[in-house]
C-alpha cells in the first residue's frame, strides 16, 4: 500500500500534532492568539505559497460568481486581506471580519481606506443589515467552528434571496492528520503544528464529513450549486514540486458554492 503523504491542513505548514479537547471559549482564545502571532508573516508566507496562493485561492476565486462590480460582499475570516483586496480590485464593496485583531490590522494596511474591516467572532450573531449582501466569502475559516448554526443563520439573514455563499475547508477525504482518531463519519477536533518563518503555532480545527457540511447549509436555507476540488496546476507543480507533487492525485481542499433559497 502506498503511504499517504502528510497533508497540508488548510495552509502551509509542517505537520505535527497533539489531541486537545477543549471548550469553545478556550478554543477561540487559542485560535485568536495563534493568528495574532501569525499575522505579521501571513501575507508573506501564503500569498505566493504552494497551498494558499497556488492551490486554494485560485480555485476559491473561480467559484465566485461574476461580475463583481458593485456587488456587496462579506469576507468572513478575511485573514490579512488577500481575497478582500481581490474583491475590491474586481469592483466590489467589501466588509471583512476576523477573530484576530492583528489580522484585521494587516487587512486594513493592505486595503488602505477601501472596505470596512472589523474584529468579530463568527460564532456570535454578526448584526449586519438583513438582505444587504450579494455574497459571503469564507476562505478556510469555517472549520474553526464546531457549531455552524449561528454563522449560517447570520449569513442567511444578511444575504439577499438568491445570494451566494462560497466557502472552503479541508477536503473531508484528505489524508488523515496524525491527530485524527475518529473515522470519516465523525465530526472531530484535530490539531497541527504550523511553522511560518520563525513562528510556530499549534492550530485546532474541526474535521467533518461531507454530509454534515451539506446538511448544515441546507438546514440554514441554502442549496448546493457547485463544488471545486482543486488540484495543483502544471505551473504550481513546477514551482513547488516537493510540496505539491504528493497532492497531484489526492484532494486537499474543497470549495462549496451555495445559493440562498428565494
Ligand atoms: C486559514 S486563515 C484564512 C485567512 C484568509 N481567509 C486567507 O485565505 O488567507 C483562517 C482565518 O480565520 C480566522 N478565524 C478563525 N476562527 C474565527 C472565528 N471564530 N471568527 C472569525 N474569524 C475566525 C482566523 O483568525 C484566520 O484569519
Amino acid at each position: 500500500m502506498v503511504e499517504a503523504p502528510a497533508r497540508p491542513a488548510a495552509t502551509d505548514h509542517d505537520g505535527g500534532f497533539t489531541v486537545c479537547p477543549m471548550d469553545r471559549d478556550a478554543h477561540r482564545e487559542l485560535t485568536r492568539e495563534a493568528y495574532d502571532r501569525l499575522a505579521p508573516v501571513w501575507s508573506a508566507t501564503t500569498d505566493d505559497g504552494p497551498w494558499n496562493g497556488h492551490l486554494e485561492r485560485p480555485a476559491f476565486r473561480s467559484m465566485i460568481p461574476q461580475p463583481l462590480k458593485g456587488a456587496s460582499i462579506l469576507d468572513a475570516g478575511c485573514g490579512s486581506g488577500a481575497n478582500a483586496e481581490w474583491f475590491l480590485g474586481e469592483g466590489a464593496e467589501v466588509t471583512g471580519i476576523d477573530l484576530s485583531p492583528a489580522m484585521i490590522d494587516e487587512t486594513r494596511r493592505r486595503c488602505d481606506d477601501r472596505g470596512c474591516f472589523n474584529v468579530a467572532d463568527l460564532a456570535e450573531p454578526l448584526g449586519l443589515d438583513p438582505a444587504s449582501l450579494d455574497g459571503v466569502a469564507c476562505s478556510l475559516a469555517m472549520h474553526y467552528l464546531e457549531d455552524w448554526t449561528v454563522p449560517l443563520r447570520s449569513f442567511a439573514h444578511t444575504l439577499r434571496p438568491g445570494g451566494w455563499f462560497v466557502f472552503s475547508t479541508e477536503h473531508p477525504v484528505a489524508p488523515p492528520l496524525p491527530s485524527q482518531r475518529g473515522n470519516y463519519f465523525d465530526t472531530e477536533l484535530v490539531s497541527a503544528i504550523w511553522r511560518k518563518k520563525d513562528i510556530e503555532v499549534e492550530q485546532h480545527f474541526w474535521r467533518r464529513p461531507l454530509g454534515a457540511v451539506i446538511d448544515a447549509c441546507r438546514d440554514a436555507g441554502f442549496t448546493l450549486d457547485r463544488v471545486a476540488e482543486p488540484c495543483p496546476s502544471t505551473e504550481a507543480l513546477a514551482a513547488f514540486p516537493e510540496d505539491l507533487e504528493p497532492f497531484a492525485h489526492i484532494p486537499t481542499f474543497i470549495i462549496y458554492r451555495f445559493i440562498l433559497d428565494s
